[in-house]
């Protein structure tokens, strides 16, 4: 599959077309930013890390029954999707408090929260990718209510699946962040999950191994990363 022209550069990934129109390249990028492009870093491995993590995750979630855009890994930078028409609306569930809700609503970082809780954020740089919420989304035309109730619940399963996964490996899966799109009138989860858009912590120790770790500027970010892929199981040999 050739990289025909690039499409798009993101904070953290490249998006180019191919020869089938169907199909897209992401190249996974060093490039680290937090504070809505205020701090930035280059970390070396990142991308790599992060694409042969997303695959793991992404081939994990296809097994359960959900349909995402992986098609294959090219190269420890690059994997192959399926081109979506993105929804501009994140999808975010808590199980625990951190973050942005604990300074919004005064909640104590940790706090279990019963039943988790998803939220809807418009995803735009230039507005801070403020929250928003259904009647908004559907008004504005970002979705429509029905795309948003699938959305909705495809997070809740996700949520199942990763819980575990990560549980399996001594880790609370705290919060995390999905991106969905259209692909043939289908909703299909897009972009990546890895340590970049998800909150986890060791469940003993509460360490912190995930892009807290650049934003709070703990260090060994990188390190936490393959830490979290190594006790999925996932081998990173290749990088
Ligand atoms: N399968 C896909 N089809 C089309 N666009 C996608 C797909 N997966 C992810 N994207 C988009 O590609 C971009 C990925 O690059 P990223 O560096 O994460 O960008 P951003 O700075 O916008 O978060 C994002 O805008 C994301 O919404
Ligand atoms: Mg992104």
């Amino acid at each position: 599959m050739l990289k025909n022209t690039l499409l798009y550069t993101g904070k953290a990934k490249s998006v180019y077309t191919t020869d089938n129109p169907d199909l897209l390249i992401l190249v996974f990028r060093d490039d680290a930013s937090a504070f809505n492009g205020e701090k930035i870093a280059q970390l070396d491995r990142k991308g790599k890390v992060n694409n042969l993590f997303n695959a793991f995750i992404m081939e994990k979630l296809a097994e359960a029954g959900i349909e995402t855009h992986f098609e294959k890994l090219i190269n420890p930078s690059e994997v192959l999707v399926k081109r979506l028409d993105m929804i501009p609306v994140e999808c975010v569930i808590r199980n625990y408090a951190a973050g942005s809700l604990c300074r919004r609503l005064g909640v104590e970082e940790g706090k279990v929260l019963t039943p988790p809780t998803f939220e809807l954020f418009f995803k735009d740089d230039a507005l801070g990718d403020p929250m928003v919420n259904e009647s908004q989304s559907i008004a504005l035309g970002w979705a429509t209510a029905e795309q948003l109730e699938q959305m909705k619940v495809l997070t809740y399963q996700v949520n199942q699946v990763l819980t575990d996964l990560f549980e399996q490996g001594g880790m609370l899966l705290v919060d995390f962040k999905l991106e969905f799109g259209v692909f043939h009138d289908r909703i299909v989860l897009g972009d990546e999950f890895s340590p970049d858009g998800c909150r986890l912590w060791d469940k003993e120790t509460k360490k912190k191994l995930d892009k807290d770790r650049f934003r709070q500027g703990l260090g060994d970010v990188v390190e936490a990363y393959e830490e979290v892929a190594t006790r999925l199981g996932i081998n990173l040999d290749s990088i």
